[in-house]
């Protein structure tokens, strides 16, 4: 996983239990990494889980809580970073059916090793759509966050629910989308 979510993951750490808890955190962890994070660096997948769960226990949080509330503060930060994309989608079914045919083949330009999932539009209506997501390594409640912060950043209001799935190629994930303003 790339170095650039694992230092907005210690930003968003840091916001919300301060940066000594982070360093404590870190520390306890004992990570590959040291926790050392450069945004251009590769990291192991599982030194985001294993601060997730330590981070989780420090807050008392359940992890996949704090995976989603993390997906709404990278959305914010990828908002910043990269507003071309957001302004380049009149909506949020268009930004979000651009995420997989556009967004992340740019990200993986820019970082070939790069660990992108799948995020693709099965079904759109004018208040409905349906996206589904496939990763080995499941982050769906980031990707759930991600949307959160992105309806807001268009503002719109969209009920999101989610149902787990799995057919030859994979598990997937499908986030039904309704728009309700
Ligand atoms: C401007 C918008 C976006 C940018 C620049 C972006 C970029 C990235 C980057 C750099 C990574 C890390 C890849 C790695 O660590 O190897 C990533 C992962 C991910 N992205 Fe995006 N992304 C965007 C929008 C979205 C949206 C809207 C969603 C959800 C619908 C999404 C879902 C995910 C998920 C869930 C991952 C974690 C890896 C996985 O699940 O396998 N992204 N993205």
């Amino acid at each position: 996983m790339k170095g650039i979510v694992f230092t907005e993951y210690l930003s968003f750490a840091e916001k919300l239990v301060g940066e000594d808890a982070v360093e404590d955190v870190i520390e306890a962890c004992d990570l590959p990494s040291g926790g050392a994070y450069t945004t251009v660096g590769t990291y192991d997948h599982g030194e985001i889980v294993k601060l997730t769960e330590a981070f989780a226990e420090h807050t008392s949080t359940e992890p996949e809580e704090l995976v989603r509330l993390f997906g709404v503060y990278l959305g914010e930060v990828f908002q910043k970073k990269f507003g071309q994309f957001f302004e380049e989608a009149p909506t949020l079914f268009d930004f979000l059916a651009s995420v997989h045919t556009h967004i992340h083949v740019e990200v993986q330009k820019l970082y070939p090793d790069a660990e992108l999932p799948s995020i693709e539009m099965l079904e759109r209506r004018e208040h409905e759509a349906v996206l589904r997501y496939r990763s080995p390594r499941k982050m769906d409640a980031l990707a759930l966050g991600l949307i959160q912060a992105t309806a807001s950043h268009f503002g719109e209001n969209v009920d999101v629910s989610r149902e787990h799935g799995r057919d030859d190629r994979s598990e997937f994930v499908d986030f039904h989308l309704r728009r309700s303003g």
